[in-house]
């Protein structure tokens, strides 16, 4: 073999080895801006721990000066010295460290709605300042959807998503607009480091401009949220038939040109009613998993809890069958992440560690085959790429689902996972 293809293969491998790998870390709660330490500096200290579990991207609270403490009402964008998680140099200091670690940090972009410095002449809070000496980002209420009631002046462009009631929507199809959150995108990964968006509240404009966004600012990592409720049946429970949820998962990412990636939110939602011994809910009318992975895995970011559905309560996974749900996205294609509750206050470290170590020998990757064995009510069974096997459910006994060359190599309250003998 020639040397240069010698290299060519090996630069071939390790970027398969990479996409394979890729894990990411909510590194933050919906009470993180509380912390007495500062956000920023108590997380580089746990940077240290945070690298057992093989991480490559942290996702970090909104950087910006907000006027609500969580981050989640942004009003002047280059100002990341007001934040509640620290200031601009904490949060340099805490991405250096986690690059010198090999992991990238995420930032959680919220660009739909925007609150204003000041009020206009109209009484209306509705001048914006970017938090720069110069004009970049300084808007008035030019800059309102034309149906957004509360704030609009009526000279923009309408609404491209859902409207957030709580604040002005911007215009995105305003071309200001779009240049100047575009050169912001990429000051935070110039100057800041960030690598990676996650875009809150995704719903609120078209994956198109989302993808204009990505397209512009080209990020390692890009992941919306897409956040839909399921549909339910006349029984109150969410119907066996979710297509209509993750089909609308599926049509964003391509909107956004297949720049994006999507929170799998039907696997997550599916999975609250699943671990109450329905488990049959996880295998679809073709056989296949239940979510976005069972679709567009190479696509679906999946989560067991997040700052939302567990931090405030709003569609928490069953506290005592958190580890059934890590079981299941470990093992299953799609982007795994993992929660800061669990990993540092919940005491499941070694578990996801674990987990983690299985997922990454057995090059478990975003696009890997599922075989499902058994959906019943109180028993899941799947082959993964036919390198492993695992088990969520009260039932015991898995019978002669498992083959006798296989063995159990992870096992915790009702879950376990097999590879091959060696
Ligand atoms: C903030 O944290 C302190 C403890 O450090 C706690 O007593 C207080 O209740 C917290 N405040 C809120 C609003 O969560
Ligand atoms: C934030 O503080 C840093 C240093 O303390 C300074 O360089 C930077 O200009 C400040 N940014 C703003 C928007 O005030
Ligand atoms: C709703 O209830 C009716 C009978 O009351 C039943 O025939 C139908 O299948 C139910 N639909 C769903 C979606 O559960």
């Amino acid at each position: 073999m020639s040397p240069l293809l010698f290299i060519l293969l090996h630069l071939a491998l390790a970027l398969s080895n990479a996409a394979h790998a890729q894990l990411l870390f909510q590194g933050f709660n919906w009470q993180s801006w509380n912390n007495t330490e500062g956000w920023y500096r108590h997380l580089k200290g746990l940077v240290p721990q945070l690298v057992e579990s093989s991480v490559t991207h942290v996702w970090l609270p909104p950087p910006s000066q907000s006027a609500a403490r969580e981050g989640y009402m942004p009003g002047r964008l280059y100002d990341l010295n007001a934040s509640t998680y620290g200031t601009e140099a904490d949060l340099r200091d805490l991405i250096k460290t986690l690059n010198a670690n090999g992991i990238k940090a995420v930032a959680d972009i919220v660009i739909n709605h925007r609150t204003a410095e000041t009020k206009d002449s109209r009484g209306i809070w509705a001048v914006f300042e970017g938090g720069t000496p110069d004009d970049r980002l300084d808007w008035g209420p030019w800059a309102i959807c034309k149906d957004d009631k509360e704030y609009s002046d009526g000279t923009g462009n309408l609404d491209t998503g859902v409207d957030f009631q709580p604040a002005p929507d911007m215009d995105h199809l305003n071309p200001r607009i779009q240049n100047e959150l575009s050169e912001w995108l990429n000051w935070l990964k110039s100057s800041i480091g960030f690598e990676g968006w996650r875009l809150d509240f995704s719903r609120g404009y078209s994956g198109k401009l989302a993808g204009m966004y990505f397209d512009r600012s080209k990020p390692d990592f890009a992941v919306g949220e897409i956040w839909s409720g399921l549909v339910y049946g006349n029984d109150s429970k969410p119907q066996y038939n979710q297509d209509k949820h993750r089909q609308e998962l599926v049509d964003w990412v391509h909107e956004t040109g297949d720049l994006g990636m999507a929170f799998d939110f039907t696997t997550k939602l599916l999975m609250n009613e699943a671990l109450k011994d329905e488990l049959w809910r996880l295998k679809d009318g073709n056989g296949k998993p239940i979510g976005l992975i069972g679709l567009l895995p190479e696509k679906a970011v999946t989560f067991v809890d997040n700052h939302d559905t567990y931090s405030q309560n709003l569609a928490p996974t069953p506290r005592d069958k958190v580890m059934l749900a890590y079981a299941y996205i470990f093992t299953h294609p799609g982007i795994p992440s993992f929660f800061y509750d669990h990993y540092f206050e919940w005491g499941k470290k070694t578990e996801i560690v674990q987990m983690s170590a299985i997922r990454k020998r057995n090059r478990i990757g975003p696009k890997s085959a599922v075989r499902i064995l058994a959906a019943d009510s109180d028993l899941y069974v799947a082959a993964i790429d036919e390198k492993i096997y695992m088990k969520i459910g009260s039932r015991y006994e898995v019978g002669d689902l498992v083959p006798s060359d296989f063995e159990v190599v992870m096992s915790g309250n009702d879950y376990a996972i097999w590879e091959k003998k060696k």
